[in-house]
């Protein structure tokens, strides 16, 4: 069995990526108040600190999730057991949650490829690394691709006539608003083929104090996570952001549905970002939005799957009922 991994993101496609990064500081750092969207934090180090995170007991979206996938191994073998399959996930990070499954899979001698797809290079290497280091005589080949999601699966979905599944786990679809999100399955949908399933999890809504506790931990990770941001811009665009000059908190806000997550600045600075030619002002205590996680409603994610285009299969929750991994077929 084969292991690879591809990065789409060099040539051309690294410079379209930095316009795209810059593009995005540019427009976040002069809407008012200040916004920045979630996919700017993972770099390498920025999906580290993401592990750190699922790794905290009081992080709900990953915990359930783990509890999920230990409930429901057989039940998507099963879904997937009469065909040659192709496992295309969607900013899979380290790939530990799905590991649950591709172990059972491997052991049920299902035979399929495993096709990563993540913007964070070093993730989608790390990844290949420990499955090669694992599995290299089971039945799963490995194709890893380090690119933005669509790009990589216009990549795919050109290259065979196998029943694709697509992961989009980890409530990563939360980071998008309701509309975004809409298009985002939309579009989805538009790349595979009528009968291919789909899995997206999604975080529900619940207790605003248990959603208040899971972003706010007492370890500070995603204070250390949101602020990595900083580091990102000083990079990447040659800004003087001093960390120390800045707190993190995130709350739930009724009124967009979402968990936000806020840098505060603790002082009034000015902060130059030389790749722009700008100078950015901040008052004392401004916040500037860096996270947003939509908690959804069971019904608003039937909506959005008969909206766009697919059938409901199953969905699968933990316990608590505090997330569901829904599985969706493609209707065309
Ligand atoms: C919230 S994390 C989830 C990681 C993992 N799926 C999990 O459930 O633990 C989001 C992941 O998506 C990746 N990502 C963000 N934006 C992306 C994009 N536009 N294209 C590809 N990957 C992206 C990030 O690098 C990160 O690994």
């Amino acid at each position: 069995m084969s292991f690879h991994y591809n990065n789409l993101r060099l040539g051309t496609a690294v410079s379209t990526f930095d316009d795209q990064f810059a593009k995005a500081v540019l427009e976040g750092l002069s809407k008012n108040p200040k916004r920045l969207p979630s996919w700017l934090i993972y770099d390498n180090r920025g999906s580290e600190i993401f592990t750190e995170i699922t790794q905290l007991p009081g992080y709900h979206p990953a915990q359930c999730e783990i509890e999920i996938f230990h409930n429901y191994k057989q039940t998507i073998t099963d879904l997937l057991a009469n065909d040659n399959f192709r496992l295309i996930e969607l900013g899979a990070g380290d790939g530990m949650k799905t590991h649950i499954l591709l172990q059972h899979f491997i052991q049920s001698q299902l035979t399929f490829e495993y096709m990563p797809i993540d913007i964070s290079e070093g993730a989608i290497k790390d990844l290949v690394d420990f499955l090669e280091s694992r599995y290299a005589k089971g039945t799963m080949s490995v194709a890893g691709l380090a690119a933005d999601y669509f790009e990589g699966l216009r990549t795919l979905s050109s290259q065979s006539d196998k029943r694709n599944i697509v992961f989009f786990l980890g409530s990563t679809i939360g980071n998008m608003e309701l509309p975004l999100a809409a298009k985002f399955v939309r579009e989805l949908r538009e790349l595979l083929n009528e009968g291919d399933y789909v899995m997206i999890g999604f975080d529900l809504m619940k207790h605003p104090k248990t959603l208040y506790a899971a972003y706010n931990d007492s370890k500070m990770v995603f204070e250390r996570f949101n602020l990595h941001l900083l580091s990102i811009l000083n990079v990447r665009l040659g800004a003087n952001f001093s960390k120390e000059h800045f707190v993190q908190q995130g709350h739930y806000n009724p009124s967009t549905h979402a968990v936000e997550s806020y840098i505060f600045s603790t002082q009034k600075q000015v902060v130059t970002i030389d790749a722009l030619r700008k100078e950015f002002s901040f008052e004392q205590w401004e916040a500037m939005q860096t996270e947003h996680s939509y908690k959804y409603t069971q019904l608003e994610i039937e909506s959005l799957a008969e909206a766009s285009g697919y059938r409901i299969v199953k969905h699968l929750f933990d316990s608590q009922h505090y997330f569901v991994d829904s599985i969706w077929e493609v209707k065309k």
